[in-house]
């Protein structure tokens, strides 16, 4: 058996390919970036065939800078953007349409008249999500209902849905397996979180019928082996799989109770983990299954604020005020504060706990003194302060404060962001040496599914950088935040 796991962590912008060596050790990377497609204002598109494509490629990428042959690979853990929705003809595995993209508003009218009609609090307790375009349900029904003939095939079983790690299984395994795993699932708003089943209630609701559905497995086991690949060979288990955001909670070991963990992407999506029962927040957060293990299920309030890093890249493609995003930090430092300039973020609206999908950015505080760099800090703070309002939602839902905070992604670099953000969060924060703790997660998912490690070990694959904590005095913070309040205020729509 070989010695290695791959880690595929299929991401909004890219691919990522993982080679890690069973005590945790990275020694083959690839990123592969794809296009996107934007048909319309608000409407998101990956094209199916590139997806894989990249997939394919980031593979090829890291074995080779890894020096090692596929046959030595152990087994594959596969981690995903979530809630982004494909349908497929069975027969001939095609797609019959593009896949629509978890960011995609073109449902937004379609959930605007669910709320409307009153099911919010029925979808709230049986999924533990809310009615938005976000999650895949309506993407679904809104693909059946809009290419010719699909809802007539999806009736006679021609048809299959599913999130990308349904499609990569699929591609994998030759058309063999359909599946999609626990926490994915978790994201359709067609699953019953208590049950782990697909729900007749919600299936009616969102107007999806079963004969579509992928089997629902846990997130670590025997799940399928390759089988046509192309660019692995036949017979490699998919030992792990992860909607990416839980692979990342998994990655950084929040493994106890009150276990918190940050990810600054494109968005940033913090999780804490809420043990074995499946509690409502009351806060405007979403409950989401964590992992399931063993037979043992794993719960995870979440927060998503939709854009962290796309501000970043907005101050750097829209403004031009930056070459590249880690100059951000650079041009921030150049002022002791923001000045009163407060940034709020909201470029596609505010996802939790906010969830106003018509609210757009503010910028608010400016005078003829503000420069590029109070803007640069500004938006660093907003990102923080996004994040402060997921954690403090959390607090409250949870009725306890958080163990640590542990932050990833890309921007989790910004020794300024992450400073900033212990200090309105009042916690200490962790950041490990590798913050590509999604694609690490994906493959200790796979250790434990193979039976190569168990969460202890898992455990022991993450090196710490430092840890933060936080400084600020009391006096400080509490004038920053009621100045986050008060542009989150103007920002605000009456949508909701
Ligand atoms: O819920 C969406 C999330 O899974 C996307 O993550 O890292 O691909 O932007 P990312």
């Amino acid at each position: 058996m070989g010695k290695h796991l791959l880690a595929i962590d299929q991401g909004t912008t890219g691919t990522t390919a993982l080679i890690v060596t069973l005590d945790g050790t990275t020694i083959g990377k690839k990123t592969v970036e794809f296009p996107q497609y934007f048909p319309k204002p608000g409407w998101v598109e990956h094209k199916p065939d590139e997806i894989w494509d990249s997939v394919g490629a980031a593979v090829g990428g890291a074995l080779a800078q890894a020096q090692i042959q596929a046959s030595e690979i152990a087994g594959i853990g596969i981690t995903n953007q979530r809630e982004t929705t494909l349908v497929w003809d069975r027969a001939t595995g095609h797609p019959i349409f593009n896949a629509i993209v978890w960011q995609c508003r073109r449902t937004a009218d379609i959930c605007d008249k669910l709320k409307t009609s009153g099911a919010e609090p029925k979808v709230r307790t049986k999924t533990g999500l809310v009615i938005d375009a976000y999650f895949s349900g309506t993407k679904v029904a809104w693909i059946l209902d809009n290419v010719d003939g699909a809802r007539a095939r999806a009736d006679k079983g021609e048809l299959a849905f599913g999130t990308i790690d349904t499609f990569l299984v699929h591609r994998l395994t030759g058309g063999a397996v359909h599946a999609t795993d626990v926490t994915n699932a978790s994201r359709t708003l067609l699953m019953d979180l208590a049950k782990l089943t697909w729900d007749d209630e919600m299936l009616s609701l969102f107007r999806v019928p079963r004969s579509v559905l992928p089997s629902i497995v846990p997130s670590a086991g025997h799940i399928g082996v390759t089988k046509n690949a192309g660019f692995l060979p036949d017979g490699i288990p998919i030992a792990g799989i992860a909607g990416d955001q839980q692979a990342a909670l998994f990655g950084q070991a929040c493994f106890a109770e009150g276990d918190a963990k940050c990810t600054y992407g494109t968005g940033a999506f913090a999780l804490m983990n809420i043990g074995s029962n499946p509690t409502l927040s009351k806060h405007g957060l979403v409950t989401t299954v964590a992992w399931q293990i063993d037979g043992k299920t794993t719960y995870a309030l979440e927060g998503s604020a939709f854009i962290a890093g796309a501000a970043v890249q907005w101050l750097r493609d829209g403004l031009g005020i930056i070459r590249t995003a880690a100059e951000i930090e650079e041009l921030a430092k150049k002022v002791p504060s923001s000045d009163g300039v407060s940034f709020v973020p909201a470029l596609a609206g505010l996802g939790a706990p906010y969830w106003d999908q018509d609210a757009r950015g503010t910028i608010t505080g400016i005078t003829r003194g503000t420069t590029a760099a109070h803007l640069a800090r500004a938006t660093l703070e907003g990102i923080a302060f996004e994040v402060w309002d997921l954690l403090e939602a959390m607090t409250k839902d949870a009725g306890r404060g958080m163990n640590t905070l542990k932050v990833d992604g890309g921007a989790a670099k910004n020794d300024l962001l992450v400073q900033f953000q212990a200090d309105v969060a009042r916690a200490e924060v962790v950041r490990p040496v590798e913050v590509e703790s999604t694609g690490r997660g994906a493959a200790m998912l796979a250790g434990v599914g193979l039976g190569l490690a168990d969460f202890g070990a898992a455990a022991k694959m993450i090196k710490l950088d430092r840890s933060f904590a936080p400084v600020m005095a009391e006096p400080e913070r509490a004038s920053h935040l009621a100045r986050w309040r008060d542009a989150i205020r103007r920002t605000r729509t009456a949508s909701r």
